[in-house]
């Protein structure tokens, strides 16, 4: 299996909960490296663009709102399998179908307040990290 990168935001409600480190505590046990990570606070501008694929969903101006409520921390996470990993102990997006130990079953609050947001597949991963991280700053990173 190929290492990979992919990121990963931890959204506003679970930074308000203290929950910063509960998170990367289950990302790096589930075998995953932070390579990148800073806490931001998202314009709406910023926030929209970044889920301008959900625009038409009836979730989108709630979406909004609720990822610039309060700082993020954005992350680029490295491992074998790291995309389909970090999904795995994020857990289902709806908290109330995600399975024991998984991040959003034990941090999430709802299906919009979900604890954490994790890229869907290797093309999605690079353009997410592109959006928060320039390439001089992953280089400057690199082990
Ligand atoms: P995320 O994995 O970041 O991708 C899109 C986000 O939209 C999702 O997590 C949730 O925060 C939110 N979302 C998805 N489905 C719904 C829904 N049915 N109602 C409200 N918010 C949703």
């Amino acid at each position: 299996m190929a290492i990979e990168r992919t990121f990963s935001i931890i959204k506003p409600d679970a930074v308000a909960k203290n929950a910063i480190g509960g998170v990367t505590a289950k990302l790096e046990a589930a075998g995953l490296r932070i390579l990148a990570s800073k806490m931001v606070r998202l314009s709406e501008a910023q926030a929209k663009a970044f889920y301008v694929v959900h625009k038409e969903r009836p979730f989108y101006a709630g979406l909004v709102k609720f990822m610039t409520e309060g700082p993020v921390v954005v992350q680029v996470l490295e491992g074998e399998n790291a995309i389909a990993k970090n999904r795995e102990v994020m857990g289902a997006t709806n908290p109330e179908k995600a399975a024991a130990g998984t991040i959003r079953k034990d941090f999430a609050s709802d299906i919009e307040r979900n604890a954490v947001h994790g890229s869907d597949a290797p093309e999605t991963a690079k353009e997410e990290i592109a959006f928060f991280f320039s390439t001089a700053e992953l280089a400057a990173l690199a082990r």
